[in-house]
């Protein structure tokens, strides 16, 4: 049975989230269906100090450079979860040096990197896979195959938004997901999630028409001095599939109330559908071809309680009917990507939906520029 050993780069949050994902595999799916095996075999950081205290508090055997990983043939893997500037040298080094690459959303943070990592990626037939992990929510996984079965018809409208509050609290230090540096602010951080869905759930866009918010111009440095607000706190997109449905994408960072607030809906001509990720276990279907009368007859939404009812090689751990939440999508995600390396098949998402994200917000940022729509095809 494959062995796959993980470099990871980046001990933040989500160095931690996906070392969870690789170490709670076999509790999710039995290894003998998986296929495979897989370990973190060596963690690097932005100091060794940093990847030093990550390794002994999580008992990964090496630190190493990113450099050192990529040209150690004891590592298959590439697992980037550093800020955004960081994933375009890592991931291409590592696809030149033969490597299986995943990283974290956004891919890069211009779409020329994108399509040239995405590019490099297919010549080479590098296993490379972009974290859009809410794809692999139960809810999220039947959406696709209701709309794959027909049952909304042809989709006429959409909303996707995925809403925080940080941006708003005055004492809160700002963090490098709102600099421009990192990329440009909660378009880059929270859109990918939000256009990959839609991209994944209605299609490709033909258009999009974008519009930022900054409410407050300036914030609290981590050391109390003022910091000028350089990124957007919130995004607002009209946009238009390629089929001729139409709808919003809208992200934002202002939004009192929301804690981690991912939602989507999708109208068709014969029925909608409706999710949040803060009621992760269900998905709402309204059947409009069920009976209306006498009253109402049986119309209306179904609560789908899709709950841990994965397919198969998912093994029911802990249990179906028990409550399933956001890390179930991240090692659904690890577990997708880890068995097409170990198939050496290509792998879903792949670099290439991480570059159209990338093209999408790029489009909705010059659109915001322009002051009019961009089309993109
Ligand atoms: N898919 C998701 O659910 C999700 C959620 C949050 C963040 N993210 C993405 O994950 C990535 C990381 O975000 P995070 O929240 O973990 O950030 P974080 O700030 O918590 O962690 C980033 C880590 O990178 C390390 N680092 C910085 N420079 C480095 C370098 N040169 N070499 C090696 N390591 C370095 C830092 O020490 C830190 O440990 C970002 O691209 C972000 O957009 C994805």
């Amino acid at each position: 049975m494959k062995h796959i050993r993980i470099g990871l780069v980046g001990a933040g949050f989500m160095g931690k989230t996906h070392l969870w994902s690789v170490r709670n595999l076999p509790f999710f799916y039995k290894t003998a269906d998986l296929g495979f095996t897989a370990e973190v075999a060596a963690v690097c950081a932005s100091t060794p100090a940093r990847g030093e205290a990550f390794a002994r508090e999580y008992g990964i055997p090496r630190v190493m450079t990113a450099e050192e990983m990529i040209t150690d043939p004891d590592i298959d893997v590439i697992d980037i979860c550093t800020p955004n500037p960081l994933h375009f040298e890592v991931a291409k080094a590592a696809i030149l040096a033969g490597k299986s690459v995943l990283c974290e959303k956004p891919l890069t943070v211009t779409a020329k990197e994108a399509d040239e990592l995405a590019r490099l990626a297919e010549e080479r037939g590098a296993v490379c896979g972009t974290v859009f992990n809410n794809r692999f929510l139960a809810p999220v996984m039947r959406a696709r195959q209701l709309i794959d079965e027909g049952k909304l018809g042809r989709i006429l409208s959409f909303a996707f938004t995925y809403k925080h509050n940080s941006c708003i609290d005055p004492d809160r230090r700002v963090g490098w997901k709102q600099t421009a540096e990192a990329g440009g602010g909660t378009w880059y951080d929270l859109g990918p999630h939000a256009v990959d869905l839609c991209h994944y759930l209605c299609g490709e866009l033909s258009f999009v028409l974008g519009k930022s918010q900054i409410a407050y111009p300036t914030h609290l440095k981590a050391d109390g001095s003022v910091w000028e607000t350089n990124a957007d706190e919130a995004f607002y997109v009209i946009c238009g599939t390629k089929e001729g449905a139409m709808g919003t994408v809208t992200v934002s960072k202002l939004t009192q109330g929301a804690n981690d607030e991912l939602t989507f809906s999708v109208n068709g001509e014969r029925g909608s559908l409706s999710f949040s990720l803060m009621d992760p276990n269900y998905l709402n279907f309204y059947d409009a071809t069920a009976v209306g009368s006498p009253m109402g007859g049986l119309r209306g939404y179904t609560r789908i309680e899709c709950v841990g009812r994965y397919p198969s090689p998912a093994s029911g751990f802990p249990a179906i009917k028990a409550p399933q939440g956001w890390l179930r999508g991240h090692i659904g995600c690890m577990a997708g990507y880890l068995s097409a390396v170990a198939g050496g098949v290509a792998c879903s998402p792949s670099f290439s939906d991480g570059a159209y994200v990338q093209r999408v917000l790029e489009a909705a940022v010059e659109s915001d520029r322009l002051g009019r729509e961009v089309r993109l095809c």
